[in-house]
């Protein structure tokens, strides 16, 4: 089996390659800058150069290649994954695994719209697919770690709505698992952390492991909006980040699946556990 990794030097695509590594594959990855991947895989995988909006760099990626882990990001990843099902089904791929999110099953949150429009555009397409929907990543936290190491507070407008996070591992786990076998083909897979908790409770659970107590403080939706925009995010950025912020507040986005179970045989990995690997970054 041929595996094209796309996103190789992002937060899961990364994962998914060490674990075909681990596996004793040699995926081929497509890169917009091939020294990176290189520099990171050395010669243990194949490289194609190109990006994600330019159809013959696809095609030249996708030549031989059977299935697709396939990472788009940003308000243009609809029209990329449909871009991506086209020259792959050309080339004669058979199977994309696509990182998507679990706001597809909502209306109007974060990048829920557009994933949703980037799977009915592969599913158009009538290449075999498969959907991994992941809810937010325990590793968003890490936008933390500034305010909890300078004030030993984090400000947030979610107040005390809950959201079961999900550690990344365990979204490259399934992922693999959905590009290696057959057993997922044609599926959705939403997959959420073991539990949901408040930031609040996030927060003290990482006090817990630095050893010093943190602060929660819930502030308006306009102060949340002021600081996303002082960092400089995109309108699309700040619009995507409140309406998630939103949701978790309503507790529209506190549900829990059991999809990590059924697809893994084992739980999923705990917001604890994930601290208790990332405590250094608190510190
Ligand atoms: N963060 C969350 O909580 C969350 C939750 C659910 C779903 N998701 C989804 O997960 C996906 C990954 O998000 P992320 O923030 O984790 O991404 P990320 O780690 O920043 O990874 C993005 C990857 O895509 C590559 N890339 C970007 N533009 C490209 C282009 N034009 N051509 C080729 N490669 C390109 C980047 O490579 P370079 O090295 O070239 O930049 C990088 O490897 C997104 O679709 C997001 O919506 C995120």
């Amino acid at each position: 089996m041929a595996y094209l990794i796309t996103g190789a030097t992002g937060n899961i695509g990364s994962l998914v390659v060490e674990r075909l590594l681990a596996m004793g594959e040699r995926p081929r990855l497509f890169a917009r800058d091939a020294n990176k991947v290189r520099s990171r895989y050395g010669q243990s995988v194949d490289v194609v150069e190109g990006d994600l909006a330019d159809s013959g760099s696809l095609a030249e990626a996708f030549r031989g290649i059977d299935r697709v882990f396939l990472v788009n990001a940003g308000p243009a990843l609809a029209a990329r994954d449909e871009l991506a099902a086209k020259e792959a089904r050309a080339t004669g791929v058979r199977h994309i695994v696509k990182l998507s999110t679990i706001d597809v099953h909502q209306q109007n949150v974060g990048t829920g719209v557009w994933h949703a429009q980037g799977e009915a555009a592969i599913r158009a397409s009538g290449i075999g697919y498969t959907f991994v929907q992941p809810s937010g990543f325990m590793s968003n936290a890490l936008a933390w770690t500034d305010a909890i190491k300078s004030q030993g507070v984090v400000r947030s407008s979610t107040a005390d709505g809950r959201i079961a996070l999900i550690h990344p591992h365990d979204i490259a786990d399934v992922a693999v698992v959905a590009l290696t076998t057959t057993r997922f083909d044609g599926l959705e897979l939403p997959i959420t952390g073991p539990e949901a908790l408040s930031y609040g409770q996030m927060v003290a659970i990482i006090g817990n492991a630095i050893g010093r107590p943190l602060m929660f403080q819930v502030i308006s939706d306009n102060e949340e909006r002021s600081r996303w925009e002082a960092r400089g995010e995109s309108p699309e950025s700040v619009g995507y980040h409140l309406s998630i912020f939103r949701a978790i507040r309503a507790g529209q986005l506190a549900g829990l699946t059991d999809t990590v179970t059924r697809v893994l045989g084992r739980e999923p990995i705990s917001f604890g556990q994930w601290v208790r690997e990332n405590v250094a970054a608190f510190r």
